[in-house]
């Protein structure tokens, strides 16, 4: 099995059960307020770490104690946190979560520490990146970093895997050249290639646009309806499982490290593909973040 090193966020996730989301002026009761450990580098390599995939991750927390939760849930799934600095007097990344009826939620963060993961950060655990067979990020860390690190693996010849969440728009081709696998949803896509799109055709011209900055595929996942996947010469359609959706929060993030554990494994892109889709419909059936990712039992089941 090959290793793989995760670098990108941790936060302390605040969730608020709702009803409806609130609209502009409206003021609401929620049901519940619950903290969970959260943040997309962190789901990531927590749920690697939980399917017994062999995983590092790089980031950085507060000296507070949301910083020491999340390390500590990190070390309970096995996951190496050598990687993830404390930084004297930093307060922990956070995120304020609201999860409505259907299950649909939306996130505020508030990046505290997880700023701090810079280039010299990275420099000084340069042998994580160095050991590492694939590379997984995600924007919550400042983009100068993931562009440094991008640079990097693919000298050493690593597969990097991006999730590019929170999207952001107008960034330059050379961001993206040579990324091996990109996974937006399909808003997140949108806003990369600065369109709207309604409807498969138009998200897979919105892939191909991707393809055309230097991705060498892109899997656009579509919640419910599933993932497409798109690379130069192919364009293949994946549904997603039937379930009872609760909380999809980290359902993006289940998906992304159930593939990249299957990439690890040798399966192939196809399989990791539906690997992932797997694991993640069995997470959006649980509440929070990393309180919902699935064991390889569960799997099974
Ligand atoms: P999030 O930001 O909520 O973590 P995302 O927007 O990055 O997630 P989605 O496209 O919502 O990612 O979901 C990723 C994958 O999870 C989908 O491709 C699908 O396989 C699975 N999934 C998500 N929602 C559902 C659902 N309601 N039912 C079944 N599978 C789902
Ligand atoms: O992808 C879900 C995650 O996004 C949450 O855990 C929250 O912390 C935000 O980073």
């Amino acid at each position: 099995m090959k290793n793989i090193a995760v670098i990108g966020s941790l936060n302390l996730d605040t969730v608020i059960e709702v009803p409806q989301m609130p609209k502009a002026g409206e003021t609401l009761a929620g049901t519940s307020v619950t903290q969970i450990p959260g943040g997309k580098g962190a789901n990531q390599a927590y749920a690697v770490g939980k399917l017994l995939g062999k995983v590092k991750m790089i980031g950085a927390v507060g000296d507070d104690a949301p910083g020491k939760v999340l390390v500590n849930n990190l070390k309970s799934v096995g996951v190496d946190v050598s990687g993830i600095s404390e930084i004297e007097g930093g307060t922990t990344g956070q995120a304020f979560i609201t999860v409505e009826d259907s299950g649909e939620n939306s996130i505020i963060i508030i990046p505290g520490t997880n700023a701090d993961v810079t280039k010299e950060l990275i420099q000084k655990n340069e042998d994580v990146i160095q050991k590492a067979d694939i590379i997984i990020m995600q924007l919550e860390i400042p983009l100068e970093t993931v562009e440094y690190i991008k640079e990097m693996a693919i000298k050493l010849g690593k597969t990097v895997i991006l999730d590019p969440a929170p999207a952001v728009r107008d960034l330059p081709d050379s961001f993206w050249t040579g990324i091996d696998y990109i996974k937006p949803n399909e808003t997140e896509l949108s806003i990369l290639v600065g369109r709207p799109l309604e409807g498969i055709d138009a998200i897979q011209e919105g892939a191909c646009s991707m393809l055309k900055k230097g991705v060498k595929n892109v899997l656009v996942t579509l919640g419910n309806e599933g993932c497409l996947f798109v690379a130069e010469g192919t364009e293949e359609y994946y549904p997603a499982c039937k379930v009872e959706a609760v909380d999809t929060t980290a359902a993006g993030d289940c998906f992304t490290a159930a593939f990249a554990l299957a990439l690890s494994q040798g399966k192939t892109c196809g399989e990791a593909i539906v690997f992932g889709q797997k694991v993640a419909s069995i997470a959006v059936t649980r509440k929070g973040a990393q309180t919902s990712i699935p064991s390889p039992e569960e799997i099974m089941e």
